[in-house]
């Protein structure tokens, strides 16, 4: 899987501007050629499948809750998700992670919940400032996906896509070099190996996200191993997402 574009709305748009998004997005962009999802709020999703129609976009949750059903209120589950059509969904980001204080055996829960609906599932990892300035990212790293990871089988990794996501980089106009991103995408790309083997390395997609816009991208397409990019402020604007998907694909076509 190549040339993925993922847009993280996250508490953003209402849904008028959601409408006239897709509605005027998905004619700009080719999703034959390049794997597109946006991920909106819950409320949005069922309206968000209808809007994309026929289209190979994908429609994406932001989160979901880890169990099944029962009394957990404000929460929603895999099976709801499913019910709204719903494709994709991430699955610790590090807003959930930092502001919810999401674990990483939660994080586990969450993608056992989504596969078992078939739901495909974008896992997003990274360090924190502190954790890279005291050399602790590769401990980080294999930290968060031994234990997201705990339990699944090999052939269930075939519906999920790894996002590389510093937390200091994410909303803060700083993003990660190129160098720090191939980095830590071979860390990825190794840990996968030790727990499982070396095919199912080489078959997950490792995308990057943080501060991704439409003036770096075409740099960051450069990376050896990333195959795509979950995009959240620079996304908002559907003339930017356009412009990130057309520039990049045209960049990394071949
Ligand atoms: P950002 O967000 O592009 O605004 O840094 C990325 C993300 O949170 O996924």
């Amino acid at each position: 899987m190549n040339n993925i574009y993922f847009a993280n709305f996250k508490m953003n748009l209402s849904f008028s501007e959601i409408e006239t998004y897709i509605k005027s997005f998905k004619g700009l962009v080719d999703s034959n050629v390049n794997h597109i999802g946006l991920f909106v709020p819950y409320i949005a999703l069922k309206e968000t499948k209808n809007l994309l129609g026929k289209t190979n976009i994908l429609t994406g949750a932001q989160n979901v809750f880890q169990e099944e059903t029962g009394a957990f209120t404000g929460e929603v589950s895999a099976q709801m998700l499913k019910e709204c059509g719903t494709d994709i969904a991430l699955v610790g980001h590090s807003e959930r992670r930092q502001l919810f204080k999401e674990k990483d055996s939660e994080i586990n829960k969450k993608i056992k919940q989504l596969m078992k609906y078939n739901i495909k599932v974008v896992l997003c990892i990274g360090e924190t400032k502190e954790e890279r300035s005291l050399g602790n990212t590769k401990k980080v790293i294999f930290k968060q996906l031994r234990e997201a990871l705990a339990g699944l089988y090999e052939n269930e990794l075939d519906n999920m896509i790894i996002a590389y996501e510093p937390v200091w980089a994410i909303g803060t106009g700083e993003n990660a070099t190129n160098k720090m991103i191939e980095e830590v995408s071979g860390i990825i790309k190794q840990t996968i190996q030790d727990l499982y083997n070396k095919v199912t390395a080489e078959k997950i997609p490792v995308i990057y996200g943080g501060s991704v816009t439409p003036k770096n991208i075409k740099i960051l397409s450069k990376i050896k191993n990333i195959k795509g990019f979950l995009i959240g402020g620079a996304s908002l604007n559907y003339n930017n997402f356009a412009e990130m998907v057309n520039e990049s694909s045209k960049k990394t076509e071949g």
